[in-house]
């Protein structure tokens, strides 16, 4: 068994946190995971990271995101081939609600598009692996951001960034009910668990767990508990 298990949610959410217990989990039953992200560390994700290309156009920066994904292709396929699960912390969901966000709520005329969502849709194509299953958090945005270091800007700042995340938390709900559906841009339908982001990391792990062992190991039995 093999496959892709991506994890979503805004800034904060536990992702990271959430994508290192389970392939400590899963790797301890004998389940070979291979752990990455997006971007990627490759040279599109680096470019990503250069603070600089923030100043770029809404859709420029969206059209690096799908090229990153792109070339993150070629290494998912090939831990898939090779017997594991790759677990991919951020995928296609953060495209979808962070960028078509941004890009409706951009104002500079000359990068207005009428359909923001379904432009991704159409960059995505199917070129991409659609991920069996998607973990999505979901959690108080407030919370999450104090989790965050959310440096300098003050109150301002802090109150759009809020208020930005608010509307991709909706997007991401949105977007991922569809996903669960099939009716993503005529994606394959995926499984889609949503999970308390402001549980703790342990029930949250626990939780996780519960959603993707099934997928990860159809013989598992859990453990009997001690009496
Ligand atoms: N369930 C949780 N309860 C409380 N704190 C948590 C929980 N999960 C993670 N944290 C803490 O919150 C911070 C952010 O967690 P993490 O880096 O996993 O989030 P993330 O979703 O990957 O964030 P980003 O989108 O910014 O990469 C870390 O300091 C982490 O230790
Ligand atoms: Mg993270």
């Amino acid at each position: 068994m093999s496959g892709l298990i991506t994890f979503e949610g805004i800034d904060g959410t536990g992702k990271s946190t959430l994508v290192r217990a389970l392939a400590a989990r899963a790797s301890a039953i004998g389940v070979r995971c291979w752990q990455t992200a997006e971007p990627t560390e490759g040279p599109i994700g680096q470019l990503l990271a250069d603070r600089a290309v923030r100043m770029a156009s809404a859709p420029a920066q969206a059209l690096l995101f799908v090229a990153d994904r792109y070339d993150h292709q070629a290494s998912i396929e090939a831990h898939i081939a090779a017997g594991q699960w790759v677990l991919c912390d951020r995928y296609d969901l953060s495209t979808f609600a962070y960028q078509s966000v941004l890009l409706e709520r951009q104002t500079d005329p000359r990068h207005s598009l009428s359909e923001p969502l379904a432009w991704l849709g159409s960059l995505h194509g199917r070129s991409m692996r659609t991920p069996d299953a998607t973990i999505l958090l979901l959690g108080r945005v407030e919370q999450m951001l104090g989790r965050t270091n959310m440096r300098g800007g003050g109150q301002d700042r802090r109150f759009e960034r809020v208020e930005l995340l608010e509307e991709v938390q909706r997007r991401y709900e949105q977007v991922a009910g569809a996903a669960a559906h099939g009716r993503l841009f005529g994606l394959p339908a995926r499984r889609v668990s949503i999970l308390d982001a402001t549980a703790s990391s342990a029930d949250l792990a626990q939780a996780g767990w519960d959603a993707l062992v099934p997928l990860l190991d159809p013989a598992y039995q859990p453990p009997a508990a001690v009496k």
